[in-house]
């Protein structure tokens, strides 16, 4: 298969670029930083950085995860107009050069996140349900995932990845969460009562490959272990796998103060479970969370 990936020099993308080499495909990343594409993706990976590169060369599908990252600085006026031109706006010039094409991709898959719901509470969460609250995280992901439904107009399958936190050993927001710890001064934020869906990084890559050859696959999927676990649960396995006490709280209003509307995305959370995955036959391999915080921390 000829794959295009958006967002394939990103954490997720690299371990896909990874995977998919090994299996015999053939991938081209769409990149602000083309030139340094083989080096980050892998040898075999070619780096475009205008869709146009790719004439009338045929693709059999498109993964679309590109965006600036959520979590690394303030909301301010100026980030959100970037996290949102890095997502919708990318998407619409995805949209815009696949209706100008002859051939298309069977498939789409675009990412999302299980922030899509905005914060759940104490709600149980799976893919029948609307979003609970809104946030500007909840608008960002609503209008990234209608802009990529619009490929189904063009006659493309399109998949959605509600992704919860990737647990990975080469970054993301684990790894920023892991510094305090390291620093002995970790411990519950806000309530510690917010639900956290979260994913081993391997689980990740399999249900996106699984996604992408099930042919009847299409619409939302939470990308979450079965079993999420409230905050206070998380910073305590978190703590284990670190061997680092877990007892210092953040308080909610310290973390508004710090992170204004930003903080949302520690002190809320998501009760999100994977039944649309569960449904197909998707299986984890990853479904206690101190298995995979030892994986990541200690195996690796
Ligand atoms: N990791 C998680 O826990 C998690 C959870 C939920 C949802 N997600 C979503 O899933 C997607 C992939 O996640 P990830 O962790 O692999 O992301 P990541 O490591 O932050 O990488 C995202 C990629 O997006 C591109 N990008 C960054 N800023 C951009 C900008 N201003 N304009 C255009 N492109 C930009 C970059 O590619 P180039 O530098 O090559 O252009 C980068 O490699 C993201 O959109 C993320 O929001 C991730």
């Amino acid at each position: 298969m000829h794959i295009l990936l958006t967002g394939g020099t990103g954490m997720i993308g690299r371990r896909l670029c990874r995977f998919w080499i090994e299996q015999g495909h053939r991938l081209t990343v769409l990149s602000r930083e083309p030139a340094g594409v083989p080096a980050r993706c892998g040898a075999g990976v070619r780096g475009i950085g205008q869709l146009d590169e790719l004439k009338e060369e045929p693709i059999d599908a498109v993964v679309n995860l590109a965006g600036a990252p959520i979590a690394d600085r303030p909301w301010t006026a100026a980030r959100r107009k970037l996290l949102w031109a890095s997502r919708i706006g990318l998407t619409e010039e995805l949209l815009a050069w696949l209706g100008s094409r002859q051939q298309r991709p069977t498939v789409l898959i675009s990412g999302s996140a299980v922030g899509w719901y905005g914060d759940g509470g104490q709600r149980t969460l799976d893919e029948t349900c609307a979003p609970v609250s809104e946030d500007f995280a909840s608008q960002l992901c609503i209008a990234w995932e209608e802009t990529a439904e619009r490929a189904r107009d063009l006659g493309i399958r399109v998949v959605l990845v509600r992704t919860g936190l990737v647990l990975a050993s080469e970054g993301g927001m684990l790894q920023r969460m892991a510094l305090p710890f390291r620093l002995g001064l970790g411990g519950p934020l806000g309530s510690g009562r917010q639900w956290m869906p979260w994913i081993h990084i391997d689980d990740q890559v399999a249900l996106i490959d699984f996604l992408l050859n099930r042919e009847n696959a299409e619409g939302p999927y939470n990308a979450c272990a079965p079993h999420p676990v409230r905050n206070r649960e998380f910073v305590k396995r978190l703590g284990k796998a670190l061997h680092r006490p877990a007892v210092l709280p953040m308080p909610g209003s310290v973390l508004r103060l710090l992170l204004g509307e930003m903080a949302g995305l520690l002190t809320g959370g998501q009760h999100a479970l994977p039944s649309r995955l569960q449904d197909a036959g998707f299986s984890f391999r990853f479904t206690e969370l101190q298995t995979a915080l030892d994986d990541v921390f200690t195996r690796r």
